[in-house]
């Protein structure tokens, strides 16, 4: 494979030790990945003071793609979001979050397939939080009409390029008609514009969180604005095997950054326990990406890893007894 150039940020909590599993089987793979390395998160806050240096940014910018591991946010208080301000920066709108059953990964539910298109920018997530007065706060929802109609057209671009059948918003527009109505807006645009063949469904989602759990097999491509986005991801996660098995990419329009939807764990960081499964996924979403000569190489590792699955060579969130090490070894000894 032709030399790429990949920044890399190891991340907080179980990040390093995924992120370590992830490189050993890139490396096994015969990927030819030279690695850029740049904090952010806690451990950038040590060294530079901040969580979110410029020479990280900067680095994404002139390298364009970056692998990345966790980062921790304080609850309730202390810095804003590594994610938040590292998506907004860079402007990678769109997070693509696939989730599917696995074999040799029993769950309540076979054949789960959907593919999750959040919108990454805007939402909640602008954290435009004020108190008003003593006992009162507010959080500002932002959509803007560029940021609803690009998250739509992409699902629409990725269901047609991915020989996808339907592509479903949940919203909640019955309440915030402004916001979420704009979302539907777009949603209903980017289906008559050019789409019609795929299938479109719009569903309140309180009502789509109960068909969700009845039969996850009614889902194909799902657009959600981001805090929908955000929690229906994990939501699905636990209905394939758990957060140890969904890889995510965020896409902007000239940088990308991949990563698994899962934290920084800090109830099993350092301990050998955390599953590197959704960090290596996310590195074959990567090389696939990257496209040419970096494909095969994604193959053997989607192959090899599903081959230790089968197997039953599993870490301990998926019912098996391997440690994070033993069982990035188990994929290592099946790449062909
Ligand atoms: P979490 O995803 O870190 O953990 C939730 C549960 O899933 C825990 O019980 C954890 O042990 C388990 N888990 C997660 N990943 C696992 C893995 N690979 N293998 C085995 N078990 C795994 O979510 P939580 O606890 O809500 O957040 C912890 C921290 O992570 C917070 O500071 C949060 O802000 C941050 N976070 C960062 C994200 C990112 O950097 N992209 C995404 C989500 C959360």
């Amino acid at each position: 494979m032709e030399k790429r150039t990949v920044v890399a940020i190891t991340g907080d909590g179980i990040g390093p030790e995924v992120f370590q599993a992830t490189k050993a089987v890139l490396e096994a793979a015969g990927a030819n990945i030279e690695w850029v390395y740049r904090d952010a998160g806690l451990n950038a806050l040590e060294k530079f003071n901040e969580v979110m240096p410029a020479e990280t940014i900067d680095a994404i910018k002139e390298h364009h793609i970056a692998i990345k591991g966790p980062c921790t946010t304080p609850v309730g208080k202390g810095f804003s979001s590594v994610n938040v301000q590292l998506r907004k920066n860079l402007d990678l709108y769109a997070a693509v979050r696939p989730v599917r059953s696995l074999e040799g990964v029993p769950t309540r539910y076979e054949n789960v397939d959907i593919v999750i298109i959040r919108e990454n920018t805007e939402g909640l997530y602008a954290g435009i939080e004020n108190e008003i007065t003593d006992g009162v706060v507010t959080s500002l929802k932002v959509a803007t009409r560029k940021g609803c109609k690009r998250i739509n057209e992409w699902a629409f671009n990725y269901a047609k390029t991915r020989g996808r059948k339907k592509v479903t918003a949940f919203h909640k527009a019955n309440i915030m008609k402004l916001t979420d109505g704009m979302f539907i807006d777009e949603a209903t645009k980017a289906h008559q514009n050019g789409n019609a063949d795929i299938l479109h469904e719009q569903i309140i989602i309180d009502a789509a969180c109960m068909k969700m759990v009845q039969d996850p097999t009614q889902f194909d491509v799902l657009v959600l604005e981001n805090l929908y986005g955000d929690v229906i991801s994990d939501l699905c996660a636990g209905l394939v095997g758990g957060l140890g098995v969904v890889p995510g990419a965020n896409y902007g329009e000239e940088n990308a950054i991949f990563e698994a939807v899962h934290g920084s764990a800090p109830d099993i960081a350092g301990q050998n326990l955390a599953n590197p499964l959704a960090l290596i996924m996310s590195s074959v979403m990567m090389l696939n990406f990257m496209g040419g000569d970096a494909i095969p190489v994604a193959e053997k590792i989607k192959a090899a890893y599903n081959k230790a699955l089968v197997s039953g060579q599993k870490t301990r969130d998926l019912g098996g007894d391997l440690g994070t090490k033993e069982f990035t070894q188990a994929i290592i000894s099946h790449i062909k």
